[in-house]
């Protein structure tokens, strides 16, 4: 699948729940969240048939992610049917990591459950090191726990585990020099995030924004210089940098400052509650949930597709002033 712009079509995010266990400031407003009623969000029949469908458009890749996913019940199940549909080359899962480590019946965590139902990579979200600053940024004491749920990923054996790093002004800057360390021993692939403007809340003002650029000369005074690889990349858009001296590569996601940053987009998103959006930074959105169950037929379901990789923007809007309409929670990241 083609945009008029040019972006190839490959991936689909698809968010499997609004709900989290954590209040990270940035993604969750600070009013108390209303979730969404569970006749509101898609059934898992509903995803697994919607990405079925998707696979015969060329979507080869799949993302999954929440609110935090592992929160909705059922999942690995879920997930295992989800490996199993042929077409798919790679099926990723997004966490806040915290409970990756949870016991699960016949495994020993869910980060083997996770793995054994096909999981090939995971990418948990990892702000800062310090205990009391992540609590102050998720509103969740669960630092120890996101830790266990690493080392849980990393003995399950998953191809590759990203760490995802939001930066904020304030907060971040003592701090990337520690997930670099933390990541090069845990041998993790470490990404900063700008931030970004999709959820309504105080922490996403200009005085908390810190551009990729600053994060990269703050770590290039200690580390030396960073050289850019052009040649690796994932299916996402982070520009990845090689660590002198080391086997390492760190990312850099520049969703704000980086003018060609939606030029290489292969992305549909689908939330929770049924909306294909072929933008995150766009209000776009498409009420797919309710062709759904109105029973539309497969070759509907693709037309629907069509017609909004038809309405893809060349790039987002975050930087015309833009106003969320939504939050991020109910978007997935
Ligand atoms: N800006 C940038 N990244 C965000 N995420 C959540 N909210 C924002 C935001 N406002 C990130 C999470 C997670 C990923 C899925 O999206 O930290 O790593
Ligand atoms: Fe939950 Fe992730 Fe949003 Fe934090 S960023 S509130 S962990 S969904």
């Amino acid at each position: 699948m083609q945009d008029k712009h040019g972006h190839r079509i490959s991936y689909l995010r698809v968010s499997i729940t609004d709900r989290c266990n954590e209040r990270c400031g940035y993604c969750m407003p600070a009013e108390l969240q209303e979730w969404l009623p569970r006749e509101g969000v898609l059934t898992y029949e509903e995803i697994l048939r919607v990405i079925d469908i998707a696979t015969q458009l060329g979507i080869t890749k799949v993302r999954v992610t929440g609110g935090e996913p592992l929160t909705r019940r059922d999942v690995v199940p879920f997930l295992k049917k989800l490996c199993g549909i042929k077409a798919l080359r790679d099926v990723g899962l997004s966490t806040n990591g915290t409970l990756l480590s949870r016991a699960v019946p016949g495994f020993r965590n869910t980060a083997e459950a996770l793995f054994a139902a096909g999981i090939k990579t995971v990418n948990i979200s990892l702000d800062t090191l310090d205990p009391s600053s992540y609590a102050a940024a998720t509103g969740r004491d669960y630092f120890d726990r996101v830790i266990d749920g690493i080392d849980a990923a990393r003995q399950a054996g998953f191809e590759r585990i990203k760490i995802n790093a939001v930066l904020m002004r304030g907060r971040s800057e003592e701090q990337l020099l520690p997930l670099v360390e933390f990541a090069h021993k845990n041998d993790l692939l470490l990404r900063f995030i700008e931030l970004m403007p999709v959820s309504i809340s105080d922490v996403l003002s200009e005085s908390s924004f810190l551009p990729v650029a600053e994060a990269r000369r703050g770590l290039e005074e200690v580390l030396g210089n960073l050289e850019r690889r052009e040649d690796f990349r994932t299916n996402g858009p982070a520009s990845y940098f090689k660590v002198p001296g080391r086997d390492q590569l760190v990312g850099f996601i520049g969703a704000m400052t980086n003018p060609r940053f939606c030029e290489s987009c292969n992305k549909l998103r689908l939330t929770c509650d049924g909306k294909l959006r072929p933008c995150l930074g766009s209000h776009l959105e498409f009420d797919l949930m309710k062709e759904l169950r109105a029973g539309a037929s497969d070759s509907e379901v693709i037309e629907f597709i069509e017609r909004v990789v038809e309405r893809k923007p060349m790039e987002h809007d975050f930087r015309e002033n833009y106003q969320p309409g939504r939050k991020m929670i109910a978007i997935g990241g």
